[in-house]
């Protein structure tokens, strides 16, 4: 299968291109390198860099690369951030979204797969969240992430376009050759990672010291 992934050079975004490479699928890498890193894309994926927002770059990419599914993942992710500037959170996640959602109508594109998240429950009545509970977007990030979840049921339901939506929490984990590189690291598990780094790296230092003195 031709599959296009959006945010390819980003974190989870360059490792499902991985993936679907090494499963035998053609992938082509769309992302405009705002926060990815151009070497995270794998060598066997066709890049090509571009704005969600940009309709004319996304219908001669299409042309070229003819995928049979999208794998959405280009999207700006920092809850802290979208709270500062909603913004830009509309106007990538849900303007940029459905730019991409028209030019893959207009090119026949019809099976798609959304990067949504555990954001858009918002502050859960209770634990663990099931899939069906109630959703209340408590940021600006979670709801651009919602509105544009249902722009895909609407568009499903008037344009035949199959769609899903996979509402993860924090991913972790890495490829061989990839894995989180965000700057500022915002996600949990890099952080508690960077933390318990640091503290082997001064436990070395203070037996390095200890052991001079002696
Ligand atoms: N990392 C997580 O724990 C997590 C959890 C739940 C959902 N998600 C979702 O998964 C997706 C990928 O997350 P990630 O951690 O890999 O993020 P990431 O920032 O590493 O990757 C996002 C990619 O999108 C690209 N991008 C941003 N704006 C763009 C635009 N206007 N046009 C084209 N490309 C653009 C960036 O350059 C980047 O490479 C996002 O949609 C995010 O909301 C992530």
């Amino acid at each position: 299968m031709r599959v296009l992934v959006t945010g390819a050079a980003g974190y989870i975004g360059s490792i499902v291109a991985e993936v679907l490479i090494a499963r035998g699928h053609t992938v082509s890498a769309y992302d405009d390198l705002s926060e990815g890193h151009r070497d995270a894309v794998p060598d066997g994926a066709a890049f090509f860099q571009g704005d969600l927002l940009d309709r004319a770059r996304l219908d001669a990419v299409l042309r070229e690369a003819r995928p049979d599914a999208v794998v959405h993942m280009a999207a700006v992710c920092q809850v802290g951030e979208s709270v500062a500037d909603p913004a830009k959170y509309y106007r990538v996640n849900v303007l940029g979204g459905l730019t991409l959602l028209n030019a893959l109508r207009a090119a026949g594109v019809a099976r798609l797969v959304f990067s949504s998240t555990a954001a858009v429950y918002g502050e859960p009545a209770k634990q663990p969240i099931e899939e069906d509970d109630p959703t209340a977007p408590s940021n600006p990030y979670g709801e651009s992430k919602l509105a544009f979840e249902r722009a895909l049921g609407w568009y499903g339901g008037a344009y035949g376009l199959r769609a899903v939506s996979l509402r993860y929490f924090n991913a972790a984990g890495a490829s061989a050759r990839a894995g989180e590189r965000h700057s500022p690291e915002t996600h949990l598990i890099p952080i508690v990672l960077q933390a318990a780094v640091v503290l082997l790296l001064f436990a070395g230092l203070a037996f390095v010291r200890f052991a001079v003195r002696r």
